[in-house]
């Protein structure tokens, strides 16, 4: 490398000899056209899958107060506001319900006249082109919040749980969906519900597993929006530990041989090492999950005028896609596709 000249003694006594740089990375980054030119990674409005939530009754749409810009809406509302999501771009949608009943049996998952059927029904009569994934969980339709049947010492049962979420899977499957997305974490629920569907002839309608789901405290203001919080105690028997990695590539890896067509992992921002891991790990596609508590932080940074919300999510969401996501659950989908 070629040396500089010895700066001056009398501007700068004890310099030492400073190499003169011949590969300067700063010729790359110089302009925009540069800089698009070797973009490595790019979101796409077609990558993002955008969260809905269905409530009982007609003609309601209300603001979740801890999701600002996120709405709880009646069947009727939700079917509007599919058509407006088409019309911005947006390809896929993730239904979560909240049934007028609940239940110690979660009878609501199942039910056929059931809000989240319903919905799918309406969407997908709104705005045939649209994706419809539903949410495959018992937590929203149990009296006790928890993700599946509880025995008697309180305990969630999981085998017993696999019955359950067959049943709503198929359910989920005859109103039209076109992927159902278990997100309660019981052991075998793939491979259990894989053959409820297979059994009654859906063979064309996939399974994207949350695979990999952590007992997170970002999932906070969701249950707001899902009245699914446990009415005591937690998740942390069945969702993943915070510390751990090398189990989220064990349970990926169940899940794709147990049938699932896309895994997920759950949440975001703490996980994108994990989502990198499982991402090497499979041959299928991996989304993942911006959380509630994600979206809430920066909404909240945001108001302050902390931040800059427009720039802060396209560069997490673009940080998900440099950590090997596919496709991105976010509930900065419609923010997103209004501006790209
Ligand atoms: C369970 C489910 C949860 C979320 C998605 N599916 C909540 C939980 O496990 O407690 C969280 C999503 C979010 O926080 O945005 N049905």
């Amino acid at each position: 490398m070629k040396r500089l000249k010895p700066v001056e003694r009398s501007r700068e006594a004890d310099a030492p000899e400073v190499p003169i740089p011949v590969k300067r990375p700063r010729r790359l980054r110089r302009t925009p056209g540069m800089r698009e030119l070797v973009a490595e990674n790019a979101v796409n409005v077609k990558d993002l899958i955008e969260p809905l939530f269905v409530v009982p009754g007609s003609g309601v749409r209300r603001e979740i107060a801890s999701m600002p810009g996120i709405y709880q809406q009646s069947v009727d509302r939700i079917a509007e506001d599919a058509k407006a999501a088409a019309q911005a771009g947006i390809r896929a949608l993730l239904l979560f319900g909240i049934p007028a009943h609940k239940d110690e049996r979660a009878s609501g998952l199942a039910d056929p006249a059931g809000e989240v059927q319903r919905a799918i029904a309406a969407l997908k009569r709104a705005a045939p082109e649209l994706l419809v994934i539903a949410d495959l969980c018992a937590c929203e339709y149990t009296s006790h919040g928890h993700c599946g049947l509880l025995d008697e010492r309180g305990n969630v049962d999981n085998d017993r749980t696999l019955a359950l979420l067959g049943a709503g899977a198929l359910s989920y499957a005859e109103a039209g969906a076109d992927l159902v997305a278990p997100s309660d974490m019981m052991d075998g629920r793939v491979a259990a519900i894989r053959h409820a569907l297979d059994a009654h002839g859906h063979l064309e309608v996939g399974i994207l597993s949350y695979a990999v789901k952590y007992a997170s405290a970002f999932y906070g203001p969701f249950r707001d929006a899902a009245e699914s919080a446990p009415a005591f105690g937690d998740r942390r028997s069945h969702q993943m530990d915070p510390p751990n990695a090398r189990e989220a590539i064990k349970e990926a890896l169940l899940d794709v041989d147990e049938g699932a067509d896309m895994v997920m992992v759950k949440p975001a921002l703490p996980y994108l090492d994990v989502l990198w891991r499982v991402k090497q790990a499979v041959n299928v596609p991996v989304a993942v999950y911006n959380v509630s508590g994600e979206y809430a932080m920066i909404k909240a940074a945001a108001r302050q005028g902390w931040i800059d919300e427009d720039r802060v999510v396209d560069e997490l969401l673009v940080g998900c896609k440099r950590a090997g996501a596919d496709a991105i659950v976010t509930y900065f989908a419609r923010s997103f596709a209004a501006r790209h």
